[in-house]
């Protein structure tokens, strides 16, 4: 007697119940840019098929998501004005803030996480304040705070700190609290990498650094041991859910993520993951749909129970017509 997988005797509704790994639209992140002015709807040319919004047409894009029943918008501000401390980050009425709140004025249940970081707002593009040509860690800090403390104000119910400096989570936790804003969650990108995978994004929000590199605070994708202490350090300074940045090169890192930490982890399947998929299936050498399907199902088969990506939307939808 031979004793073997029967796969041919599957049917597609035994594969259907039988199958391993289940998506829903509501581990989904929808990444969305906002920048200043009125009636913007503006092609990103790196990222076909994504566009930059303006806090007025943001509601356009949130009803999509709410519609699609996406677990989170993620918001990114380009401000019009940057400067050597990126002080539009936290201005009051900055276009990151006025965009939380018209969100949240029209869509009050739609979950709204703001990106807290200062490169698409300082002059030079790094994410922090300037000592000589490096990012001078402690004094970033407050910055970083005073931001997430008025984004939270603003409407966010998360911040989600991109920045990778030390002592980042602790830091927006105690300014969170001490502004009495203790409910505001703080999903970290605790563990993302120096990777060539940003490009498109940079392009789309103008954050590209003007010099040098941001070696000296992302990490080396040589390293997953360094993962697990920037995963644990995280929790223990507060952050209530964590992320594997980028996505599919990083599967593995994701993995041991995932069975060491007890918060949810997400993985940002981030610009270049998209637009690689984008450009060669505008080619023909790629269909789209069946790629992006696999690469989202390998990223929740690896263990991310929140999942970060530019196809949000199709996904949902496919999702939704049980494809996946
Ligand atoms: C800001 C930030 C970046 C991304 C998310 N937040 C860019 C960077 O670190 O250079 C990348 C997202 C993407 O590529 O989709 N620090």
């Amino acid at each position: 007697m031979i004793v073997r997988p029967r796969r041919l005797r599957r049917t597609a509704a035994i594969r259907d119940m039988v199958k391993e790994t289940r998506l829903s639209p509501s581990m989904l992140v929808y990444p969305v840019f906002v920048r200043e002015g009125t009636n913007v709807e503006e092609d990103i040319p790196a990222m076909p098929g994504q566009v930059r919004y303006s806090p007025d047409t943001l509601p356009r894009v949130l009803e999509r998501a709410a519609e699609a029943g996406l677990g989170a918008v993620l918001l990114f501000g380009i401000p019009d004005h940057k400067d050597e401390t990126g002080s539009q980050a936290w201005a009051e009425n900055g276009v990151i803030q006025r965009s939380l709140a018209e969100g949240k004025r029209h869509f009050p249940d739609l979950t709204l996480i703001a990106d807290v970081c200062l490169c698409e707002y300082t002059s030079h593009g790094h994410c922090g304040v300037l000592k000589g040509e490096t990012v001078d860690n402690d004094p970033t800090l407050e910055l970083l705070a005073r931001t997430a403390v008025s984004q939270a104000r603003a409407g966010a119910d998360v911040v989600a700190p991109s920045d990778m400096m030390d002592g980042r989570v602790g830091a927006l936790r105690s300014a969170l609290s001490a502004a009495g804003l203790e409910e505001t969650l703080i999903l970290s990108y605790a563990v993302k990498y120096a990777s060539a995978f940003y490009g498109p994004f940079r392009e789309a929000a103008g954050s590209a650094p003007a010099f040098g590199d941001r070696r000296s605070y992302q990490m080396d994708p040589r390293n997953v041991r360094e993962a697990l202490r920037e995963a644990q350090l995280d929790v223990d300074e507060g952050a209530d859910m964590i992320m594997v940045k980028p996505g599919l090169p990083y599967l593995d890192v994701l993995r041991a993520v995932k069975e060491r930490s007890c918060v949810p982890v997400g993985a940002y399947s981030v610009s270049g993951e998209y637009s690689m998929i984008k450009a060669a299936a505008e080619r023909g050498w790629v269909d789209e749909e069946r790629a992006v399907s696999e690469a989202a199902v390998c990223l929740v088969r690896a263990g991310a129970d929140i999942l970060l990506t530019y196809f949000a939307l199709p996904l949902a939808e496919w999702i939704r017509e049980g494809k996946l």
